[in-house]
């Protein structure tokens, strides 16, 4: 057996969590196709291929512009139960035991679907994972920034409806132009509810936003965060105080973010004794879920199995699982 074989086994056989996904961006062009004509709605595609063509991006906001309107086939309860119980059936594939899904409620009720539906279908399908597969998950809401902060403190009252379902809170969307500050208020309000907060931040902005992110909005995890390495002080703050940073290799490919998964910096954030682990993002959009980001990673950055066992375990630690339930992962792995 070759060490890639044995990596490849390494990672398919231990289990994992993933701590950065956005479920709409499991939908897969298959689906997709299935929900538009299910919802008698028309997409701008006549076949699935002709679906996958069009996932060429140049940036971030390239993508968001496909990731929405692929969005707006979701319609019923039973659309995003769909939806949650696909990426379930990856995770089972993938070995993923925990994982941490963000949603974003505006995206769909700016288009009139109810806050309820949606909520219920995908928690519906997470109670379903954990009944049969025995699968754990928790829901953080995301916050799209490029909305006035007003429109967000709409969803926030939802949300606090749901409290049962929903841990925490996110931001995501365009970074650029959108910094943190933007919403210091919603988020004060969010913990004051009770909610735990992350941001995606430093995916394609400066590490100003990073910075921003843990003094304003008192984030537990910054997501991606792969441009923290342009800021020394930055780097030890996150160092000493094990901030989490959720990058997302395949993302960061093919939203230019890198020009190739061989120039990546996961490797040195990891020498530089930052808290990183690997995460799938967006799935069905860029190239694969959260095995073959590991994969690629390891085989692109000559990863060691040490190095693929730190990442795993970094996951696990930064999981909002009780304390209980990460060491009895922790010890397995
Ligand atoms: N960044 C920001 N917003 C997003 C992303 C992302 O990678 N995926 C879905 N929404
Ligand atoms: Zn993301």
């Amino acid at each position: 057996m070759n060490d890639f074989t044995n990596l490849e086994n390494y990672i398919k056989n231990t289990p994992k969590t993933e701590l950065h996904m956005h479920i709409e961006g499991s939908l897969e062009p298959e689906l997709m196709f299935k929900l538009s004509k299910r919802n008698k709605l028309e997409i701008p595609f006549k076949s699935v291929d002709e679906i996958k063509s069009a996932y060429n991006f140049t940036n971030l906001d390239s993508f968001l512009k496909i990731y929405y309107e692929g969005s707006n086939v979701l319609v019923s309860e039973e659309d995003f139960f769909d939806l949650t119980w696909e990426y379930i059936l990856r995770c089972k594939e993938d070995n993923i035991v925990h994982t941490e899904i963000f949603f974003d409620p505006q995206s769909h009720t700016e288009r009139g679907i109810e806050f309820n539906t949606v909520i219920n279908g995908i928690y519906k399908a997470l109670e379903k994972a954990n009944f049969e597969f025995g699968i754990t998950s928790k829901i953080i809401m995301c916050f799209l920034r490029h909305l006035d902060e007003k429109l967000c403190f709409k969803v926030l009252k939802d949300a606090i409806r749901h409290k049962d379902k929903i841990i925490g809170v996110g931001l995501d969307s365009s970074e650029k132009g959108n910094p943190p500050q933007k919403f210091k208020k919603l988020f004060d309000a969010a913990i004051k509810e009770g909610f735990l907060t992350v941001a995606h931040a430093g995916e394609e902005g400066p590490p100003e936003y990073i910075w921003n992110s843990l003094k304003l909005l008192k984030v537990k995890r910054i997501d991606h965060g792969v441009q923290c390495l342009k800021d020394d002080k930055l780097v030890e703050v996150l160092r000493e105080k094990n901030i989490p940073l959720t990058v997302c290799p395949l993302s960061n490919i093919k939203l230019c973010v890198f020009d190739k998964l061989e120039n990546h910096n996961l490797k040195k954030m990891l020498d530089a004794g930052l808290r990183v682990m690997v995460n799938s993002d967006d799935p069905a959009y860029f190239g694969g879920y959260l095995n073959t980001n590991l994969i690629e990673t390891s085989k692109a950055l000559n990863l060691s199995i040490e190095d693929i066992k730190v990442l795993i375990k970094n996951s696990f630690k930064s999981s909002f699982l009780d304390e209980k339930s990460k060491n009895s992962w922790l010890n397995k792995i």
